[in-house]
């Protein structure tokens, strides 16, 4: 590591190491403080890139229909800085409806092919009963977030020089007299408390964000999933059903999720409801694929807001930069949340003018004070509190 101070990223998560590897391209030193790799949202989502499927809305849609423009490159570059494929797969994603006219009604049906029950057929052989009706959205896609991607960005960002603390865990953060973040405390691995003076520090401590910043409105919210192995090549199309979506991977893997469970909070571990739910939804979507033999169950934690949105930008200290919140996206933003907090950061550290007018209104949209009496709620999603 060079001997300027590096930037402290807290939180070693897809969030933090994407960032941490725009950085060290960008020649910044960087530690990444992370707690428990096991635990982070990027080793248990499906990785669905999935702006249309998914229904977004307002700026949240067109926040995620930029970053997957962005993606092929953004992958090419981990995969040039690693060595390693991060499984990149634009399979196209088939949303299926039990009738036409709920197909039409979906918020991201102008963006979709229409299907019905025959072109249904065509794109997914095998497909239910139920479902009369479907949007292609052949735009999206998914990466093997889980197996490869997180790999491949670990590996990136360590053959560029970034550092790591394992093992530890921010326990405050500190401010000198004028507010201005000046340090971090943390425990490390064998138990030890030290104070990591800083500038600059990135929060991506995902659903545990509000436990470092109560001020910030994020919830976790509980998902659990399953893998099945099926015939390589089974499923051609990721298949976005209500409830429940089947993700298959090159290999005939086949990603199973997820359930939605705000009231969970952070109670770990598997329940025989969560498992049932998509087990039903499974068969209800390709019956076939409820013979397939199960490989893996595992549960985790999405960070929410308030209005499903993520927190980009400033933060509430001076020196504190936020990339937390993503929800239900966190692997279709990861490209450009890289890009925006990496961007702000240079700027900052060399008191340029700030970033440029994409980039600012992105932030503005996203700022974390979009919540607090007095400010317009800035995007066209679900209202506060609906669901998380
Ligand atoms: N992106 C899908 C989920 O959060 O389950």
């Amino acid at each position: 590591m060079s001997a300027q101070k590096p930037v402290l990223i807290l939180g070693g998560g897809l969030m933090g190491l994407a960032i941490a590897h725009q950085l060290a391209r960008a020649g910044m030193a960087v530690l990444v403080l992370s707690r428990r790799r096991s635990e982070a949202a990027g080793f248990v989502a499906a990785g669905m890139l999935a702006p249309h499927a998914e229904g977004l809305s307002g700026d949240l849609l067109a926040l995620g229909q930029a970053s997957l423009e962005r993606i092929p490159a953004w992958v090419a570059q981990i995969e040039a800085d690693s060595g390693l494929h991060c499984g990149l797969r634009p399979c196209g994603i088939v949303v299926p409806f039990a009738s036409a006219a709920e197909r039409d009604a979906y918020p991201t049906a102008p963006w979709g092919e229409a299907l019905d029950r025959q072109g249904l057929e065509r794109e997914v052989p095998g497909i239910g009963p139920a479902w009369q009706a479907g949007l292609l959205f052949a735009q999206d896609g998914q990466i093997d977030n889980r197996r490869q991607l997180m790999r491949a960005l670990e590996r990136a960002c360590v053959d560029l020089g970034v550092q790591f603390l394992e093992g530890s865990e921010v326990l405050a953060l500190e401010q000198d007299s004028h507010g201005t973040l000046a340090a971090v405390r943390l425990r490390t691995a064998e138990g030890e408390e030290q104070r990591l003076p800083t500038g600059q520090a990135v929060l991506s401590c995902g659903a545990w964000s509000a436990q470092l910043l109560p001020q910030l409105p994020i919830r976790p919210v509980k998902g659990q999933m399953l893998s099945l192995q099926g015939p390589r090549r089974a499923l051609g199309r990721v298949i976005f059903g209500p409830g429940t979506y089947l993700v298959p991977r090159e290999d005939g893997l086949l990603v199973v999720g997820a359930t939605s469970e705000p009231e969970a909070g952070f109670s770990e571990g598997l329940t025989p409801a969560g498992q049932r739910q998509l087990q039903a939804g499974l068969t209800a979507l390709l019956p076939a694929a409820a013979q397939w033999p199960p490989m893996e169950r595992w549960w985790g934690f999405r960070p929410c807001t308030p209005d499903e949105g993520p927190l980009l930008g400033e933060g509430p200290i001076p020196g504190l930069w936020l990339a937390a919140g993503h929800h239900r996206n966190g692997v279709l933003l990861a490209a450009i949340t890289a890009e925006l907090i990496a961007a702000a950061l240079q700027s900052d550290a060399v008191n340029a003018a700030g970033p440029g007018p994409e980039h600012e209104i992105w932030l503005h949209s996203f700022r974390w004070t979009r919540f607090s009496p007095g400010s317009s709620q800035a995007n066209g999603n679900p209202e506060p509190g609906l669901t998380c």
